[in-house]
């Protein structure tokens, strides 16, 4: 590792499984200090991580790393204020803010979700990223010198997918919470991107990738003939996170094999 994030100090939400751990863990790798925050400590059951026996900082720290765990509920303001707050009494100031946590409903037509359904996906997917970028901007402007912000969308914020109408909502949201946060902290050395992955082996995903239909039509429908892998995300999310990326702002970048070229129905 080159030490791109040496010094930094990272918050990852939903960090004890998929995305949020190998964020974390390669975050950690290149030197930040991260913050693991979850609902939990340990990761999902149904996961594809290779030390699912070991908890996100176990993990970090076995690899010489430095992590704290903070249980929080990003659909509580008051729990997302108080983990920023914690990771800068822990670790002295907080650079990046990498707000993961998220959701998935899928598998009935619109018509079909409940209010419970469409609730459920706002709470985490938008006000969760909310609350997360709304507290890292004002721990940003009180700190001065900026920093960084970026969130985990989907491909499901850029387009609509069949039988997932609840969650794309809800991805369209932070896809445009992440322009809107962009477009106004930009001057103040903030910046903010949004990373859109297409369906990537995780708990999440877990019952799609055993559905032997599901997964024959999903990598046909890829150009690139394969399932996302957690670990081509967070090499993106130390690109954006580190000085490589310094001119990349209020950007929704697609790591999707292609998906977002081309027409698939399932
Ligand atoms: N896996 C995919 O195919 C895929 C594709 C595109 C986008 N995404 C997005 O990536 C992000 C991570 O997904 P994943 O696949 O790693 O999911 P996952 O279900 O494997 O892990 C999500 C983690 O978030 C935590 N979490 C859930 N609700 C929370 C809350 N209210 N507060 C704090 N933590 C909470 C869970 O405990 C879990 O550890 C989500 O925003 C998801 O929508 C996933």
């Amino acid at each position: 590792m080159t030490g791109k994030l040496e010094g930094r100090v990272a918050i990852v939400t939903g960090a004890a499984s998929g995305f949020g751990r190998a964020i974390s863990i390669a975050y950690a790798k290149e030197g930040a200090k991260v913050v693991v925050a979850d609902l939990h400590e340990k990761p999902l059951t149904g996961g594809f991580e290779a030390h699912a026996e070991l908890t996100t900082v176990k993990e970090i720290e076995a690899a010489g790393g430095s992590a704290l765990f903070v249980r929080c509920d990003v659909t509580v303001e008051q729990d997302v204020i108080d983990l920023v707050a914690k990771a800068v009494a822990h670790f002295g100031r907080l650079d990046i803010m990498f707000n993961n946590a998220g959701i998935y409903r899928a598998g009935k037509l619109a018509h079909e979700f409940t209010d419970e359904d469409l609730e459920a996906c706002w709470k985490v997917n938008v006000k969760g990223t909310w609350y997360g970028c709304q507290e890292a901007v004002r721990t940003f402007l009180r700190q001065g010198g900026g920093g960084n912000i970026i969130n985990l969308v989907s491909t499901a914020g850029l387009q609509g997918h069949p039988k997932q109408a609840v969650y794309n909502i809800s991805k369209g949201a932070a896809a445009n919470l992440t322009r809107c946060f962009a477009i106004e902290y930009g001057h103040e050395k903030i910046r903010v991107n949004g990373i859109c992955p297409t369906y990537a082996k995780t708990a999440m995903t877990r019952a799609l990738f055993d559905d032997k239909d599901f997964d024959g039509a999903f990598v046909e429908s890829i150009p690139l003939k394969r399932w996302g892998e957690t670990d081509d995300v967070a090499k993106l999310a130390v690109f954006l996170a580190s000085d490589d990326s310094s001119y990349m702002h209020g950007v929704l970048v697609p790591i999707d094999g292609g998906e977002t070229l081309c027409r698939y129905s399932v």
